[in-house]
């Protein structure tokens, strides 16, 4: 028998993981030790999100948390999820283009979120799956929500890797380290150094220019390096923390300010377009975006990280007036 919900009185908050693979099991063990919402899992791989709920459960025992874990193959039981996370999709095998990859997560991704949504037609919906900027137009488009209510998480990890690097460098605790970053997920994301401090003090005042440079490119490599060392997969354990910190802001409505991929409507000026900006997260999902100053430099940066993105849009959207291939 499926482990089931029925019978509680629901007075938890409940938070749906789609993907129970690395990023969605993580967020899924993070979240039972927050211990202030309900998780179900879903896959479609029979037993993997059963197995993990259960597994997950029976760690609050010794923990001491009573997070309800649920593992599905399909959605009934998801109904009236609050949040939405979406980690499914697949990883670029060998000999697979980035083409076929995005085509088959453009395809994961759209199906998934018409499923979950037909159940939770409120939730906020937060899109993990690769590549991210990408793929929340797909679950934007899919979902048919306002903009304030699906947002894709990088720029938190993207930041976290920036706050690691700057603080390992100085030797300082990574507490006192606050990154800013903007652009697109990947290669041509944006680290803004100038507003990058360490209790205030911008590092371009603490780091001569090459090694600033030198943080930079680590950030804005920081998922390669960590498949370089895996070979077999990607990181999950930022990411998946990185997940939680957005849901936190969102369940425990605490305005934080973090840098989303969003829709963003002229902000930036960028139109119809996701990428991460700093936005406040609060209850309602998307409550402000910040907007900064940029220098000509950094603008022709966050141009040409939103070029990436605008041309993997366009790349999907000739996927679909395309004849299925043989
Ligand atoms: N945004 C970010 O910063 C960030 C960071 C890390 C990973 N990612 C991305 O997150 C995604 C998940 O990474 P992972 O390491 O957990 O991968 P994984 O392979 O461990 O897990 C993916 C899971 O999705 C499931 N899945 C596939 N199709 C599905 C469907 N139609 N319905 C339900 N589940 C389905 C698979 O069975 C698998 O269990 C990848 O696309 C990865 O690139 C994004």
């Amino acid at each position: 028998m499926e482990p089931s919900n029925a019978g509680h009185s629901g007075a938890r908050r409940k938070v749906t993981v789609v993907g129970a693979g690395m990023v969605g099991g993580t967020v899924a063990q993070m979240l039972a030790l927050r211990d202030y919402a309900d998780v179900v899992l879903v896959d479609i791989v029979e037993g993997l999100p059963q197995g993990k709920a259960l597994d997950l459960m029976q760690s609050g025992a010794v923990l001491g948390f009573d997070t309800r874990l649920t593992g599905l193959n399909d959605y009934a039981g998801t109904t009236g999820s609050d949040v939405v996370v979406i980690t499914s999709g697949i990883a670029r095998k060998p000999g697979m283009s980035r083409d076929d990859l995005l085509r088959t997560n453009l395809g994961i991704v759209r199906s998934v979120t018409r499923q979950v949504v037909a159940q939770s037609p409120d939730a906020i919906v937060i899109v993990v799956s690769n590549p991210l900027d990408a793929m929340c137009h797909a679950a934007f488009d899919a979902a048919g929500f306002p903009r304030e209510r699906v947002i894709g998480m990088a720029g938190v990890l993207d930041s976290a890797r920036f706050r690691t690097f700057i603080a390992m460098e100085l030797d300082v605790s990574v507490e006192d380290v606050s990154a800013f970053v903007l652009g697109g997920h990947g290669d041509t994301m944006v680290p803004l150094s100038r507003y990058s401090t360490v209790a205030g003090i911008p590092i371009t005042e603490l780091l001569p220019a090459e090694r600033v440079v030198a943080l930079e490119e680590r950030t804005a490599n920081g998922g390669a390096e960590i498949v370089g060392l895996l070979k077999t997969g990607s990181a999950y354990y930022a990411p998946g923390t990185s997940v939680v910190a957005m849901v936190d802001a969102i369940l425990l409505d605490k305005r934080r300010v973090l840098p989303c991929s969003v829709l963003l409507q002229g902000e930036y000026g960028i139109d119809g377009l996701f990428i991460g900006v700093p936005i406040k997260l609060g209850a309602s999902g998307v409550e402000h975006i910040f907007q900064v100053t940029l220098t000509t430099e950094e603008r022709a940066k966050l141009q040409h990280s939103a070029d990436a993105v605008r041309e993997l849009v366009a790349t999907m959207a000739r996927m679909d007036t395309e004849p299925p291939s043989a």
